[in-house]
């Protein structure tokens, strides 16, 4: 498959599942604007099955190859950036969670779902928007949730776009993220507040804003659930020291744009 059918797949499984993500889109379209996507990001598991390599896997094989790797020590997760040698090609942004520094119930129950896995999932060339192939109760995925959102997440949608990312730069209308950032609640839409509006800096060559995931019902073995499910992202990004635009990301901004998933106080039960 060539590298747009993956992106028009795995943007119709994200738009379906956040519907409002088309809908600032679209707005952006009616003002003429050409959006283009910074980076898409995914969500794993670090397991002998799973994890960054197995899921970058169809990545590479259309010719993606890792960039950098981030640390994100409270969250307990890892993650490696990849690009293209086309510019203009989305980066790939995978996350892990490191499974062995979690709780023996997290860990024995991720090892049930990751094992109810065939091996032709793990190496179907559409793995990265597989969706959920595991059966798991309600409060098992509260009790992962309460742990950990980002294990919550994944146990609750499996593998799937967690965001894509509207490239700043190349918007004409808007220029800045606070200019963005107005656009977005002027559409009724609500911006991730952990740690500020605007994440990062023009120090560190890259600011970003997300919207908060909206809440989509999840059935489980059990009953139904809402469960915050995916986020739209702004990226600006400066140049570095060599005069080019910077491709990396910063994993302090990072930390705090994970939470965009978090469930809200009144889901908390
Ligand atoms: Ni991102």
């Amino acid at each position: 498959m060539s590298l747009e059918k993956v992106f028009q797949a795995l943007w119709s499984d994200y738009i379906e599942l956040n519907p409002s993500s088309k809908k600032i889109f679209d707005a952006l379209q009616r003002r003429g604007e050409e959006v283009q996507n910074d980076h898409i990001a995914f969500r794993t598991l670090r397991h002998p099955r799973l994890g960054i390599d197995q899921f970058a896997h169809p990545f590479e094989a259309l010719g993606y190859r890792k960039i950098r790797d981030y640390h994100f020590k409270e969250k307990k997760l890892y993650a490696w950036h990849y690009e293209h040698p086309d510019e203009n090609a989305p980066k790939i942004f995978i996350s892990e969670l490191l499974l062995d520094q979690f709780s023996n119930f997290c860990q024995s129950t991720f090892c049930r779902l990751i094992e109810s896995l065939q091996d032709a999932d793990l190496t179907h060339p559409d793995f990265s928007y597989l969706g959920r192939r595991w059966q798991l109760s309600s409060s098992e995925y509260l009790e992962l949730a309460q742990e950990s959102e980002y294990a919550g997440w994944v146990s609750a949608f499996g593998f799937r776009p967690n965001h894509f990312t509207v490239l700043v730069n190349r918007l004409k209308t808007l220029k800045d993220l606070s200019e963005v950032n107005a656009f977005i609640k002027s559409l009724g839409f609500n911006l991730n507040s952990s740690g500020g509006e605007i994440k990062g800096s023009r120090a560190e060559c890259l600011e970003q804003s997300s919207t908060l995931a909206e809440s989509v019902n999840v059935e489980f073995s059990d009953r139904s659930l809402l469960v915050p499910a995916c986020y739209y992202e702004f990226a600006l990004r400066y140049p570095g020291t060599n005069g080019k635009l910077y491709t990396g990301f910063v994993a302090a901004s990072a930390d705090k744009i994970f939470e965009s998933t978090d469930r809200p106080l009144h889901l908390k039960s």
